[in-house]
């Protein structure tokens, strides 16, 4: 569900035309639904509240990582959304959007001692601490700064899943999480330091995930080992369960719903007593943004392949090239006319810089506008200005109302980052 609908055949973001933003803006250009963003967390609250006998007053974490736009992350920080984080930067950009340090979560694999320190500093909530030699070190860093905090043991249940075998976490083989089998010593050796406080476990097994059964497979595994924890004298008082929930790029319409999901964990954790925490990315975010194109030229080859080169190249959306990821592409006014099958390119000189291969549209001319959908998670944040093409702007509306929210670098500012050696004079 999303708020990018059709007003007298032209596609629009709430109530703003898709053509007044591209022409004001230009094109290529990120925008993102504020009532999408707050139907979605809205609807993830509500599922989490009706279910507060289980899941406790539960933490809604969005995953910064998805989108860390400030102004994306500021309209859910005023919603109570708290953050899940995995560097000092989302650290610092949930914190500048209003996020206080006891909403965040930080996880990763690779902190550094310097980030630890700062997320001491900052305060948050918990840390997700994926291994033994991050425990040991973690236990370092809070003994230098007389410190204790709250963690919890990611633990790798060996169920991976996911869209795509390159967004899985929670394979045995993947880098994340502890393995299950060592996770209860790990916890019990954290329990004995005075330098940090083991409250939970922690998994995440993997991102677009379309069925709810491995997801239940990994929240049984972690209340098995609460289980055992506390029968061998620990304390756990909450347990974050995650992201990865799935949404319907291809207009599925047999996914789990939000209530589904939330319902499941509630009867996986009932009885238990424990705070849950979930940590969605693009469950909040994907459908919340469209990226906005113009059509460059239209190349019909002699061998009846036609290319349609966008002005959106891969370094703006790198779904497709990483992932074989599929985005649905629509015209933001259709002509009238026959069905093409396009061949949906990008100006980047690569042959990995194709969206779609024969995707079937209403003809399109050089000029006309088309929108990525589902582009609001995973989109922006995985930018970059390859092909020194600057960076891609993004643009928040709320309504009739519409604000560039990260503008379009010009190329002073591009060169502004590089200063010459002194040395070339
Ligand atoms: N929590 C942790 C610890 C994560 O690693 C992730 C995502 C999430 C939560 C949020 O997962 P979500 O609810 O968004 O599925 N770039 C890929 C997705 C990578 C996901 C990485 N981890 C893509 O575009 O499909």
């Amino acid at each position: 569900m999303h708020h990018f609908d059709r007003i007298d055949g032209a596609l629009h973001a709430e109530t703003v035309p898709l053509e007044t933003l591209a022409g004001a803006v230009g094109t290529p250009a990120y925008v993102y639904s504020t009532a999408t963003l707050t139907r979605h967390y809205g609807l993830f609250r509500e599922a989490v509240d009706t279910h507060r006998g289980s899941l406790g007053d539960a933490l809604i974490a969005f995953a910064v990582k998805a989108n860390s736009n400030l102004s994306v992350l500021a309209t859910l920080a005023r919603l109570g959304c708290g953050a899940d984080t995995v560097s000092e930067g989302e650290i610092r950009r949930a914190l500048k959007a209003g996020v206080s340090g006891q909403r965040i979560v930080f996880s990763g694999v690779g902190k550094t001692d310097a980030e630890l320190a700062f997320a001491l500093e900052a305060r948050v909530r918990q840390i997700n601490v994926e291994s033994a030699v991050e425990l040991d070190r973690l236990i370092a860093v809070a003994a230098a700064k007389g410190a204790a905090p709250e963690i919890a043991i990611r633990v790798n249940p060996k169920i991976g899943a996911g869209g795509h075998a390159r967004i899985t976490t929670g394979g045995a083989t993947d880098k994340f999480g502890v393995p299950a089998e060592e996770a209860p010593a790990l916890y019990a050796r954290a329990a004995a330091s005075p330098h940090v406080t083991p409250v939970g476990l922690a998994c995440h097994i993997g991102s677009q995930i379309t069925t709810l059964e491995p997801l239940e497979g990994a929240f049984r595994a972690l209340r098995e080992m609460t289980l055992a924890l506390r029968a061998g004298g620990l304390a756990v008082s909450r347990l974050d369960l995650g992201g990865g929930l799935g949404v319907p790029y291809h207009g599925q319409t047999d996914l789990p719903s939000i209530a589904d999901y939330v319902g499941m964990a509630a009867r996986v954790l009932d009885g238990l007593e424990v705070e849950a925490a979930f940590e969605p990315g693009r469950l909040l975010a994907a459908n919340a943004g469209v990226l906005l194109s113009r059509v460059i030229q239209v190349n019909a080859r002699s061998d009846g392949r036609t290319f349609l080169v966008l002005d959106a190249g891969m370094n703006d959306l790198m779904r497709p090239a990483l992932y074989d990821a599929f985005h649905d592409v629509v015209a933001v006014r259709e002509r009238p006319g026959e069905v093409g099958a396009y061949d949906l390119v990008g100006p980047i000189c690569e042959s990995t810089d194709v969206f779609a291969r024969e995707r079937r549209l209403p003809p399109l001319e050089a000029g006309d506008l088309v929108a990525f959908m589902g582009a609001g998670a995973y989109g922006a944040v995985l930018a970059s200005e390859y092909n020194s093409r600057p960076l891609v702007p993004e643009v928040l509306v709320d309504g009739d109302r519409w604000a560039v929210v990260r503008s379009r670098p010009s190329y002073d500012e591009m060169w502004s980052r590089e200063p010459k050696a002194d040395w070339l004079g």
